[in-house]
């Protein structure tokens, strides 16, 4: 599976501590859209980009980090397409992916997490889309806007 990864400096080093997460499991092809260094960025860069290459990529999944994991979160949720969830444990990343599809992973690196980052990440990318009438029907109203 192809997966966009974009932070800003508040998310860096989560950002580098998943890329190796997914280095050493060899399975998956990581791109990152940036930054390169932890100096201070706008987040609003950041999620846009990783958006924008997840809607133009069918079946791929973006990964967006900053140090709450809010603003850049709120910045890939304004490209069109992108299903942005910001989660601190395992049980809402598998709810994000089977009741709205979320395409996109937020999470914050300065904020208390309930579960490992990197079992959040595991679990997001593992997780099948459910398919159920209802979850579809829903879904396909949030696309309606
Ligand atoms: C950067 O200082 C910080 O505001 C940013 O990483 C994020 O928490 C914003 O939502």
């Amino acid at each position: 599976m192809k997966i966009f990864i974009g932070s800003d400096h508040g998310g860096f080093l989560l950002k580098q501590k998943i890329k190796d997460f997914f280095s050493a499991q060899g399975k998956h092809q990581i791109v990152d859209l940036g930054p390169k260094s932890s100096e201070s960025v706008d987040y609003p860069v950041f999620g846009k980009k990783v958006g924008e290459a997840v809607v133009e990529i069918p079946g791929s999944l973006g990964i967006v980090l900053c140090g709450s994991g809010i603003g850049i979160s709120i910045a890939a949720n304004k490209v069109k397409g992108v299903r942005c969830a910001l989660c601190n444990s395992k049980e809402l990343a598998k709810l994000g992916r089977e009741h709205n599809e979320a395409n996109v992973l937020a999470m914050g690196e300065r904020t208390q997490s309930v579960d490992d980052p990197l079992e959040i990440v595991e679990t997001f990318i593992s997780t099948e889309v459910d398919k159920e009438e209802r979850h579809e029907r829903r879904r396909a109203m949030l696309n309606e806007g």
